[in-house]
């Protein structure tokens, strides 16, 4: 499978990313190693797992959270570019737990950000969350020029922590770019409830043959964008000369229940649909404005929601 780019690059010689041992992550390790960058990897493995992680990777078992070791580690290794993907990324446990999801999304992408700031990295590649920034109040798709309305304490937290950015970028002059991804899926998505992992677990179950229910009406609409376009994305964020926010999604709004038949037909299953009570405080519909990003960092997404399914559901197949 090919995902990113393979352009040799000769500007970075260094890379760390933190959570590289998640879904998205470890695509990222994957897609810099294949350019020849050294990678050292931070993960916990809380949601992340060893089977992710690129052999050629340098890996460190560490939290984000733990600011003496996280600075002493990027003091040491003084990486030239620097991806932060490690998160509490359930919106439910945010709600339950907020100082607990705080300590992580702000405190440990601030001690990531600020060690990076300190010893000089070229660019910092944020990846936050456009899911959660704006509210459905608003017609969706949402431009980063859409006032911000993050409700949950995770969407708050990426919020504060796209803040913190900017405040090391005025004040250090780091470089860096936020990309704030609609949501995404592929091969290696944990099978996470809630919506942002829906096509992994019905993928999962329909070939199982398990129960699938439904949460609410199924007319839910979200952003669905393929991982190989998120890394190329990231991608694209390091190598071009540019600050500030993007938007990566595709503008399309696909509903639950459409998912639910294009699985059905991509795996052979004979479910019917089982409908549940509604997430509560669920947002009804997102989709993401990326004319910002096709502009500025040549970025449009190839991967069509068919072909990226069909790649996904043939990845669980074989696992
Ligand atoms: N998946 C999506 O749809 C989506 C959408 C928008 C934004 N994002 C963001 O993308 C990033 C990656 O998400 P993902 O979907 O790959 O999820 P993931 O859970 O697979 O990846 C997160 C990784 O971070 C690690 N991690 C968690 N807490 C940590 C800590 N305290 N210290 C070190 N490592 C820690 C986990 O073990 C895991 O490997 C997250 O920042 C998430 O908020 C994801």
């Amino acid at each position: 499978m090919s995902l990113g780019t393979n352009k040799s690059m000769a500007k970075y010689k260094t890379a760390l990313v933190t959570g590289g041992a998640g879904f998205i992550g470890s695509h990222i390790v994957d897609a810099l190693i294949r350019r020849r960058i050294k990678v050292y990897v931070i993960d916990d493995l809380s949601t992340g797992s060893r089977k992710n992680l690129n052999p050629n990777a340098t890996f460190y078992k560490m939290s984000v959270a733990d600011r003496e070791a996280v600075t002493k580690l990027i003091s040491r290794i003084k990486p030239d570019v620097v991806f932060h993907l490690a998160a509490q990324i359930d919106v439910r446990c945010s709600v339950e737990d907020p100082p607990g999801d705080a300590s992580v999304n702000v405190l440990g992408t601030l001690n990531v950000a600020h060690a990076s700031a300190k010893v000089g990295v070229k660019k910092f590649v944020f990846t936050s969350s456009g899911g959660a920034m704006y509210s459905d109040t608003l017609r969706p798709p949402y431009s980063e020029k859409t006032p911000e309305e993050p409700l949950s304490p995770y969407a708050i937290a990426k919020r504060s922590a796209e803040m913190y950015l900017d405040f090391e970028h005025r004040i250090h002059g780091m470089k860096y770019v936020v990309l704030r991804l609609a949501n995404a899926y592929g091969p290696r998505q944990a099978l996470r409830g809630g919506y942002a992992g829906v096509i992994s677990v019905f993928a999962r179950q329909m070939l199982a043959g398990d129960k699938i229910v439904i949460n609410g009406n199924g007319k839910q609409t979200r952003d669905y964008v393929f991982v190989g376009d998120i890394v190329r994305a990231h991608m694209l964020a390091m190598d071009k000369a540019v600050t500030g926010t993007f938007n990566i999604g595709t503008g399309v709004q696909t509903t639950v229940n459409s998912l639910f038949s294009k699985i059905k037909q991509l795996t052979g299953s004979k479910q019917k649909e089982v409908y549940g009570p509604a997430c509560k405080g669920e947002v009804m519909r997102s989709a993401l404005d990326s004319r910002k990003a096709a502009r500025e960092l040549g970025w449009k997404p190839e991967v069509s929601l068919e072909e990226g399914l069909k790649k996904t559901v043939l990845w669980f197949k074989n696992i």
